[in-house]
């Protein structure tokens, strides 16, 4: 038996097209992005996270000699080591690409181990996590929760 999921999420024409509340964590994210430390890709990734609270948090990419580390990866880290019982209500991340010859109007898309951290937080909230995925002056795509960006994912012991 064959089987299909079907994924939907929103675009956007630009961030201007968000709520209020999504602009100001969009900008918090654009700002992050200023703060990558990404001399080895000079892509840069800035993301940040509403909490349920109503506060936001920030952080970068940063990569060093022995490893890249994404953006959203150290946003959580820093959360469980800070705030412990930290609840993510939505998160933004955008990027600018520094390489010669590119552009950084596509949104950018978290990476695999990215989703499954966020789907990890997300189900320990117990409801969705909106993603905000953004560019540099582009499109932005709004997902309205984790777990439909990470198709049968792993969730062995969870
Ligand atoms: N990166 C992120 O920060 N988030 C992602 O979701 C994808 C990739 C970073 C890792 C690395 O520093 C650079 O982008 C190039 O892959």
């Amino acid at each position: 038996m064959k089987k299909t999921i079907i994924y939907t999420y929103e675009e956007l024409a630009s961030s201007s097209e968000l709520s209020a509340e999504d602009q100001e964590l969009f900008s918090r994210a654009s700002a992050a992005v200023k703060e990558a430390q990404a001399q080895f890709s000079h892509f840069q990734v800035g993301t940040a996270a509403r909490l349920m609270d109503g506060s936001i948090v920030t952080s970068s990419n940063f990569e060093n000699t022995s490893m890249l580390h994404c953006a959203e990866q150290n946003l959580l880290l820093h959360l469980h080591s800070m705030y412990p019982a930290f609840t993510i209500k939505s998160i933004a991340v955008t990027y600018k690409n520094m390489n010669d010859g590119t552009d950084s109007t596509m949104p950018i898309t978290p990476c695999g181990k990215c989703r499954q951290l966020l789907l990890e937080a997300e189900i320990s909230v117990g409801s969705p996590m909106r993603v905000i995925m953004g560019s540099d002056n582009g499109k932005i795509w709004v997902a309205d929760g984790v777990q439909s960006m990470l198709p049968l994912a792993y969730s062995g012991y969870i």
